[in-house]
């Protein structure tokens, strides 16, 4: 089984100042392939330049639907154009849980953003309960469905979809690969159903430069969407060298 190359993605959460990150870059050193980083906003505007430079993809972890107006303390899309970001990360299960970012507020932050032509990594994912007790599909049908709502043909490549399994981020023990297998088999199909087309779909959940290639290797799985591992450029690079 011949696989295409994979999409690395680091969400930096909050994490890496500008000093820490301007580190890790050279650290890191030159790359190829499709990778990409999602720093904090500081990190972002400061390095925005040093990440084009190297044909690194960078964008925002969050941002506001609105284009301006009193909401103190929050980032909207005009900014984000300005600092050349492509791709834009939402629906993060740390937001939605820390910050009850609902269904709905993911929807229309995900229209706001395609109606400005930019893409977005939307994050989607199940918590243990949900595993354990079968109800996996359903709740992730149910993000995908509510998430996308009224998704317009034309829209369908600016969408990448990360499944993160909330049970698996930050443990340092990924789902298995059988458990990544299905799971990916299962939302591939729920999205051809919904649009009639494949979408780029990552997994996200403690994967790191030992498990990257076994992970990258099951039917499905079109990246990663790496959080610790992204900090250190050491793994970081491994994981891009593996996903070639
Ligand atoms: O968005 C990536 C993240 O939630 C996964 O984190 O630390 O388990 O790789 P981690």
């Amino acid at each position: 089984y011949m696989r295409h190359s994979l999409i690395v993605a680091g969400n930096w959460k909050m994490n890496m100042t500008v000093r820490e990150g301007m580190e890790f870059l050279e650290k890191l050193g030159p790359v190829d392939g499709k990778v990409m980083i999602f720093p904090p906003y500081t990190t972002l505007a400061v390095l925005a330049g040093e990440f084009r430079r190297r044909g690194i993809t960078y964008g925002p972890q969050n941002f506001h639907y609105k284009d301006s107006g009193a909401y103190t303390g929050e980032i909207s899309l005009p900014m984000i154009r300005e600092l050349g970001c492509d791709c834009l990360l939402v629906g993060h299960s740390e937001r939605r849980s820390y910050y009850n970012e609902t269904d709905e507020e993911i929807h229309k932050k995900i229209q706001a953003a395609l109606s400005e032509n930019f893409s977005v990594m939307l994050c989607i994912g199940e918590n243990l309960d949900e595993r354990k007790s079968g109800q996996w599909k359903k709740v992730l049908r149910k993000q995908l469905l509510e998430d996308l709502e009224g998704l317009s043909r034309d829209k369908i490549p600016y969408i990448q979809i990360a499944y993160e399994p909330i049970w698996a981020i930050g443990t340092g023990v990924s789902a298995s690969t059988e458990e990544i297998t299905e799971t990916h088999r299962y939302l591939k199909t729920v999205f051809q159903e919904l649009t009639g087309s494949d979408i780029p779909l990552l997994y996200g959940g403690s994967v790191n430069e030992k498990n990257a290639a076994e992970i990258g290797s099951c039917p499905g799985v079109d990246g990663f969407l790496i959080g610790g591992a992204s900090l250190k450029p050491d793994k970081f690079r491994k994981i891009i060298e593996i996903s070639k």
